[in-house]
């Protein structure tokens, strides 16, 4: 089988391309990425040789491109996308052009050349905010209320894909997941961000009051949660992906970021309140119980075991996340959060 994948240099389709052959060592990979700031080749050296791999420098933007690349596909996964919010308040339209724009150029392609499933991988940031004292949970048939420019942006890529469906019958599947986290997820998101800070002995910053609730998914739990759905799933359907256990209350961001400071041996004075994201959405939370009856998944481990892990692969990657964290990061980073 041929996957064709798109942003698979990037954090989690890289991880997936990674998960996929070491599972599927028969089936050939197209990563196809524009290699933007967020793309990162080191995150696959383990398989760049391997003759079942295969990489495209190219834009989703960009028709010509994509249908060359496409050329053959059995199946697509979408991961390409800008995606991250702060991102999305400093320049809203790059966030339009890839996120939706870039969507609807796939989709077109994926039609023509008849490809046998077209993968979504989307966010539960689509469906907007809960209440913070709300034991609510977001699921399939939860309304679309996005409140950023990123999460609108994906709203807007995920109606395209059903009215694909809809309208010309591509056989489509879509998944809408919580905040990942784990290894080679680039150091601007809250959990790299605050483990190399602590590592560099900078402190963590803090948006606000600090009791914003995230749905933590450790990324190997996330790929395993595709590939059934790439397998079992059922065309036109959609699944949410969330991952905390059965059981489990919500965590929120100070608590994340106390935990990381016990496990690099750090202080609260290493905490540091700054202002706040505009628009920032309350809590998140997914129930997962439709993949859980129809495919059998659930995350493996809970947040402490996967945090843990997490923590330790960046204190021994050092060189992957000072690389960077150099150059053009450093202009964002001043950007956002000052001196
Ligand atoms: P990322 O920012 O780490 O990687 C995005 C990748 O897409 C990069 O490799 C980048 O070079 C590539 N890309 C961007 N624009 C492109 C273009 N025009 N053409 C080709 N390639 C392009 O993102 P991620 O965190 O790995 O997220 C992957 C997908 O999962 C996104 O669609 C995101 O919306 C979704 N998602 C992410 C999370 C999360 O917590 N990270 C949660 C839910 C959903
Ligand atoms: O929910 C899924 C989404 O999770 C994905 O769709 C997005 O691509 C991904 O970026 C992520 O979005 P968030 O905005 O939730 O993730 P981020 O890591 O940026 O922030 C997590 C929480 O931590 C959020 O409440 C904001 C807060 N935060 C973030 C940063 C970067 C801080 O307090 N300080 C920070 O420096």
């Amino acid at each position: 089988m041929k996957l064709f994948i798109t942003g698979g240099a990037g954090f989690i389709g890289a991880n997936f391309i990674l998960y996929w052959m070491k599972n599927h060592p028969d089936d050939e990979i197209i990563n196809f990425d524009k290699l933007t700031y967020a793309g990162n080749l080191e995150n696959l050296h383990e398989v760049e040789r391997s003759p079942q791999y295969h990489f495209v420098k190219g834009d989703i933007r960009r028709p010509e491109e994509v249908s060359a690349a496409m050329d053959g596909a059995d199946i697509v996964v979408h991961f390409a996308a800008e995606s991250h919010v702060d991102r999305s308040i400093m320049n809203p339209a790059d966030f339009v052009e890839t996120n939706v724009g870039g969507t609807q150029v796939l989709l077109d392609c994926a039609l023509k050349q008849k490809v046998k499933r077209f993968h979504h991988v989307s966010t539960d940031e689509v469906f907007g905010a809960l209440a913070l004292e709300s034991t609510t949970k977001f699921n399939e048939d939860t309304p679309y209320y996005p409140h950023s420019p990123y999460s609108a942006s994906k709203a807007g890529s995920d109606h395209l894909v059903r009215a694909y469906a809809d309208t010309f019958g591509l056989p489509i599947t879509v998944t809408n997941c919580s905040n990942n986290f784990g290894p080679y997820q680039f150091p601007e998101k809250l959990i790299p961000l605050a483990i190399t800070n602590l590592l560099e002995d900078k402190k963590i910053p803090v948006y606000g009051d600090g009791l914003y609730v995230r749905d933590w998914l450790y990324v190997e739990d996330h790929c395993r949660a595709i590939e059934l759905v790439l397998q079992n799933g059922k065309i036109g359907e959609t699944y949410c992906v969330g991952g905390l256990k059965d059981g489990k209350g919500d965590i929120n961001n100070l608590e994340v970021a106390k935990k990381i400071l016990t496990l690099v041996g750090k202080d609260e004075s290493y905490l540091e309140y700054v202002k706040d994201r505009p628009g920032h959405d309350r809590r998140y939370a997914i129930d997962w119980s439709k993949i859980k009856r129809e495919l059998g998944w659930e995350p493996f481990y809970d947040f402490d075991e996967w945090l843990e892990k997490t923590v330790a692969w960046y204190k021994d990657h050092q060189d992957w996340w000072s690389a960077v964290k150099n150059g053009s990061y450093l202009a964002y980073y001043e950007k956002q959060y000052g001196k």
